[in-house]
């Protein structure tokens, strides 16, 4: 069987390059897309869907879709991690296997930030570690979904 993972991103992270680069860096969302392809296929991913939205609806309808397609979930909900109830209903009524990554530290800023309705539906937590969080997620990812 394919295994096949979603990399979802959530609003302002089509941002990344020019966005606030002393918490987010340099890299753009193009550049982590090209190392996550690289990675997805190194760890054993045939297909991999990458996708950005400003809009909590559509992440919520590519969580069906993975689920739906048995695919796992790399997901950096952005600010939607601290707010949305509906992501974390849809992670847990889909049931796909899903890594929460943050490039930043976000228990080390404003307390708004320390609050994730994500984490408890998640398989596992990335924060702090930068863009690199993504690539470790879909190793792990990758583990998990083969067992
Ligand atoms: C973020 C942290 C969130 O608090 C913030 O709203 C983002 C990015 C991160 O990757 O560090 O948009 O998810």
């Amino acid at each position: 069987m394919t295994l096949e993972v979603f990399i979802l991103n959530g609003p302002n992270l089509n941002l990344l390059g020019t966005r606030e680069p002393g918490v987010y860096g340099t890299l753009t969302l193009a550049d982590i897309e090209a190392s996550c392809r690289a990675k997805a296929a190194e760890v054993g991913f045939g297909e991999v869907e990458f996708h950005q939205s400003n809009h909590e609806g559509q992440l919520i309808d590519w969580i069906h879709e993975a689920g739906r397609r048995k695919a796992g979930v790399v997901i950096n909900p952005g600010a939607y991690t601290h707010t949305s109830i509906a992501l974390h209903d849809a992670i847990k009524g889909t049931g796909v296997p899903l890594i929460e990554v943050h490039i930043s530290n976000v228990h080390a800023r404003e307390s708004f930030r320390h609050h994730s309705y994500v984490s408890p539906v998640a398989a596992g937590v990335i924060v702090g570690l930068g863009p690199r969080g993504y690539t470790l997620a879909l190793e792990a990812l990758a583990e998990i979904m083969s067992k």
